[in-house]
């Protein structure tokens, strides 16, 4: 019989040093059997190890090109099962702490999607006048909702590419979970407006709409959000202009309307990074996203006189990103040494084909 696992316990008590160590010594006698995946929001004694470091879609896209036999995805869940859906069979995805969900990933549910289409079905025929669109920060069931009913991923990076794809397609978009993305990408990116677009309230019955709403609408948001991204307002953006007239903003799409369109600039984690390297010296930027990544900007640009401040006067952390620390990964990686794969993320088969037609889809379009 195999032995155990080794377990977690053990581990939590390690002191930093001995961890980093560990981690890599652990990584020398895997080789290029493992390759890690770091989100950008992931702490600085975790990212220091990620062999690729991306957003969405570029780790999404690493995830499908890589050749490793262990993909040890650290970010959050469904980030794992992207990796898992996108790589051949005999892969293994992994996830340092399984409790590393999305809070925003949360609040849509294939039961709660399912009953809205169904409800939809009383007003219009959803499946010829609809396309499901989901953000990637969705779990692997409503990937399949949306390969299944005709319907496509997003990411951050190219929501514009995908909403344009949906509307060719079929003269309304269901978008899910993220309304913030979906309106932000819409009016500031596609020309759309208010009247446009309704917010579809999923504890209310027919989503708290009256038929002729939804027979109006071209874009129907959820009315899900990311309370990282929520503590960012335009306030802010006030103060700092008015203290630093010539300083520049750049917000991440899941901040609101408000604060995404008193914003320079507005794009994925990828984008923001791309976009202070690519500035002039001694330009000064307001950063609208989480603050493990905006503390590592401030201190990759100090030197060319760059100044990077955070968006929000309070500490605001991406939480369960926050759980993939040092003592997890070297759990992982100790285990895998040892033969023993541990928090391997497999989405069924079923629902991953489904899921992998909508996600092929969107990396068709994207560009
Ligand atoms: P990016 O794809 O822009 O990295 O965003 C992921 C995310 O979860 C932002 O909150
Ligand atoms: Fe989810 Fe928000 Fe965390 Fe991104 S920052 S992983 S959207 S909770």
């Amino acid at each position: 019989m195999a032995n155990a696992a080794l377990a977690i316990d053990s581990y939590r008590t390690l002191a930093e040093d001995e961890v980093q160590e560990r981690i890599l010594a652990a990584r020398e006698a895997l080789g290029d059997r493992a390759v890690i995946l770091g989100h950008h929001y992931q702490r600085d004694e975790v990212f220091r190890h990620a062999d690729f470091s991306g957003d969405s879609l570029k780790l999404s896209r690493q995830a499908a090109a890589s050749g490793a036999e262990y993909i040890v995805f650290c970010g959050v869940h469904f980030m794992a099962e992207v990796a898992d859906i996108l790589s051949r069979p005999d892969q293994t995805a992994i996830l340092p702490d399984m409790a590393a969900g999305c809070s925003m990933a949360d609040m849509a549910t294939l039961r709660k999607v399912e009953q809205a289409w169904r409800e939809l079905g009383e007003v219009i025929d959803p499946d010829q006048a609809v396309t499901p669109v989901t953000y990637i920060n969705s779990s692997a069931d409503l990937k399949a909702f949306c390969g299944r009913h005709g319907g496509i991923v997003c990411t951050s990076s190219n929501a514009a590419n995908v909403l344009e794809w949906a509307w060719s397609r079929r003269e309304k978009v269901l978008f899910f979970p993220d309304q913030h993305l979906g309106r932000n990408t819409a009016l500031l990116k596609m020309g759309m407006t208010e009247d446009d677009i309704v917010v579809w309230d999923f504890t209310k019955p027919m989503g708290g709409l009256a038929p002729e709403q939804i027979r109006r609408a071209r874009l129907i948001l959820w009315q899900g959000f990311c309370s990282v991204h929520m503590m960012f307002r335009p306030e802010h953006i006030g103060a700092f202009r008015e203290k630093h007239p010539e300083g520049r903003v750049i917000s991440h799409p899941e901040c609101t309307y408000e604060v995404c369109s008193r914003s320079d600039y507005v794009g994925s984690t990828e984008y923001i990074i791309r976009t202070i390297a690519e500035a002039e010296p001694g330009t000064r930027w307001l950063v609208g996203t989480e603050l493990n990544l905006v503390n590592r900007l401030h201190a990759r640009h100090k030197a060319e006189g760059k100044q990077v401040h955070f968006m929000s006067p309070t500490v605001c952390m991406c939480s369960t990103m926050f759980r993939i620390d040092p003592q997890h990964l070297c759990w992982t990686l100790e285990n895998l040494v040892e033969g023993r794969p541990v928090n391997v993320i497999q989405v069924p088969e079923e629902t991953a084909a489904q899921a992998r037609l909508a996600l092929e889809r969107m990396l068709e379009v994207s560009p």
